[in-house]
Formats: C-alpha cells, sequence, structure tokens
C-alpha cells in the first residue's frame, strides 16, 4: 500500500519539501507520496487526529507549530525535547514520535566544509528558534564554547539557561560581538537579516573578523547574504543555508525510511526549484 508523508505548516505553498521528498520517494523507489498541507493554527489538533486516522507515516512539521505540535505527539526525542521544537514526525507502529532535524542537519551539512567543527570556537548571531535548534545540536555534540550576540539579550540568556548539555557560553551585545569578532573560528548567523524584506542588511560588521574564520548564514535565498558577501570579500571561507535545509530533509527521510539520501542529488534538485 501506498505510503502518506506530509509537511504541515501556513503557509505552506512554498515549501520545497514536496519536490525533495518525492524525488526522493523515486529514486528509491518507494511507494509513497508527501504532501504539503496548510494547517491553521487552530486546526492543528484536528489536523494532527486526522493524520493519525489515515495512517500518515510520518510528517515534516514547520511554521507556526514546531511548538505546538509536541504535546499532540506520544513521544519525544530527548534532543527535540531540549530545544522545545519538533520539525520532524514519525509514525512508529502508531505511535507519532517527534524529532528535532534542523540542528542536526546544520551539523552535518557543517562537517562538509569544516573539519573538526566540535573544536571551534563559536559565536552564534541570533537567539531565535533557528538558533536553539543549532546551538543546543552543537552542545549535544561536545562543542565546548558557543558564545551568542543577539539584540535581544534576555532571550540569548534564556536560551543558554535552558540548554541541558554542558557548554560555555558568553552572551554579548552586537557592538560586544564585533569587537571580539576575532575570537572566534566559526561565526553562525540565524537571525532573518539578509533575506527579503531584510536583503542587502547585515546583523553585524565584520571589519575584526579572523582570517581563518570560518562564516556560515543558515539564509539560503538569496543564496549569498551581505554577511557572506562581505565575508568572502575578507577572503574567508563560508556556507549559505543550503547544506542545513538539505541535511534537515536528509535526515528525516532517512528516520521514515532508513536511507540516507545523496544530499549533492538534493542540493540540485533545490537550486533547480530556486530557479
Ligand atoms: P527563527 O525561528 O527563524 O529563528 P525567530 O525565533 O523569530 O525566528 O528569531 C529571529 C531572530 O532574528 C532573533 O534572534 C531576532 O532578534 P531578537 O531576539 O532581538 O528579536 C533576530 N532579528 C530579527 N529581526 C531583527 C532585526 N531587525 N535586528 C536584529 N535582530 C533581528
Amino acid at each position: 500500500m501506498q505510503q502518506f508523508f506530509a509537511v504541515i505548516g501556513d503557509p505552506i505553498a512554498h515549501s520545497m519539501s514536496p519536490a525533495m521528498h518525492n524525488e526522493l520517494f523515486q529514486l528509491n523507489e518507494l511507494d509513497a507520496y508527501y504532501l504539503p498541507l496548510r494547517i491553521k493554527s487552530e486546526d492543528l489538533r484536528v489536523a494532527v487526529a486526522g493524520l493519525r486516522a489515515i495512517g500518515i507515516a510520518g510528517f515534516n512539521v514547520t511554521v507556526p507549530h514546531k511548538e505546538a505540535i509536541m504535546p499532540l505527539l506520544d513521544e519525544i526525542d530527548p534532543l527535540a525535547k531540549a530545544i522545545g521544537a519538533v520539525n520532524t514526525v514519525v509514525n512508529q507502529a502508531g505511535k507519532l514520535v517527534g524529532y528535532n532535524t534542523d540542528g542536526t542537519g546544520y551539523i552535518a551539512g557543517l562537517k562538509e566544509d569544516l573539519q573538526d567543527f566540535n573544536q571551534k570556537k563559536m559565536l552564534i548571531i541570533g537567539a531565535g528558534g533557528a538558533a536553539r535548534g543549532i546551538y543546543y545540536a552543537l552542545a549535544e555534540a561536545g562543542v565546548e564554547e558557543i558564545d551568542i550576540c543577539n539584540r535581544t539579550l534576555d532571550k540569548a540568556r534564556k536560551l543558554a539557561m535552558e540548554c541541558p548539555y554542558p557548554v560555555k557560553s558568553t552572551l554579548l551585545t552586537i557592538q560586544e560581538a564585533e569587537q571580539l569578532l576575532a575570537q572566534y573560528d566559526c561565526i553562525i548567523q540565524t537571525t532573518s537579516i539578509g533575506m527579503s524584506p531584510h536583503i542587502g542588511e547585515k546583523p553585524l560588521s565584520l571589519k575584526k573578523l579572523n582570517q581563518h574564520a570560518f562564516v556560515s548564514d543558515i539564509i539560503y535565498n538569496p543564496h549569498e547574504t551581505a554577511v557572506l558577501h562581505e565575508a568572502k570579500q575578507r577572503g574567508v571561507n563560508v556556507q549559505n543555508g543550503l547544506n542545513m535545509f538539505v541535511y534537515q530533509g536528509a535526515l528525516a527521510f532517512e528516520k521514515w525510511t532508513g536511507i540516507l539520501p545523496d544530499s549533492e542529488r538534493m542540493k540540485k534538485n533545490v537550486l533547480q526549484q530556486l530557479g
């Protein structure tokens, strides 16, 4: 019988996940189909009951449901519980189990371009949901020092304080981070500054960037944000958000099927969709 998968969110029309996963099902000759489902927040409970009733094999969860889905599931993986957000659900013999592959996907993508990531001194810019997923996954993976800078310091403090994995963190204002930038081996930009309607803007200046640093931005559209542009001009290696997007999908696909797909092929598919 054909297996059914979905991504639930609102809005959802522009999600690239259906094309990504449907291509993977075809390539792996699996009789499965993946649909985008627009679910309004007030309908989430009923929608999850409906997905259970039709025996959905698995689904992705995106904005605005990543936190609200949690009490509706039967089990939550410890990392997703710590992060406080679920982006992937697996139907394990009738039990809906929630995972978070955003941070682990980020790490898998980072490893492609940065060796020994867990020995690097890191700076995360931003303290929202994306920063949280990445910070907790990096801490769980053994990174010892991850500083955070954010416009609102209280949010950075809360993020660091609630992390259950041992990691050393200094919390910085944007201005402090600009001054101390030379200390960092790896800088991770997680704010929405750089994508529409903030194209061409930067959350901070890279004037004091270390020549050996690596700069990553989780935005992939546009493919080169102003931060990455400046980092490249300063001669350092950079990575945009395509790797994170592809690997969060690849790790979800692996949880559903046991198959870890070819990430290079997935990147081509996403780039084609972006046009
Ligand atoms: P996401 O889930 O994508 O991380 P989010 O939880 O809304 O989104 O977090 C957005 C991040 O971008 C936060 O770090 C936010 O800073 P604040 O915590 O101070 O709000 C940051 N951000 C968004 N707009 C910003 C702006 N105009 N200037 C500086 N930081 C901004």
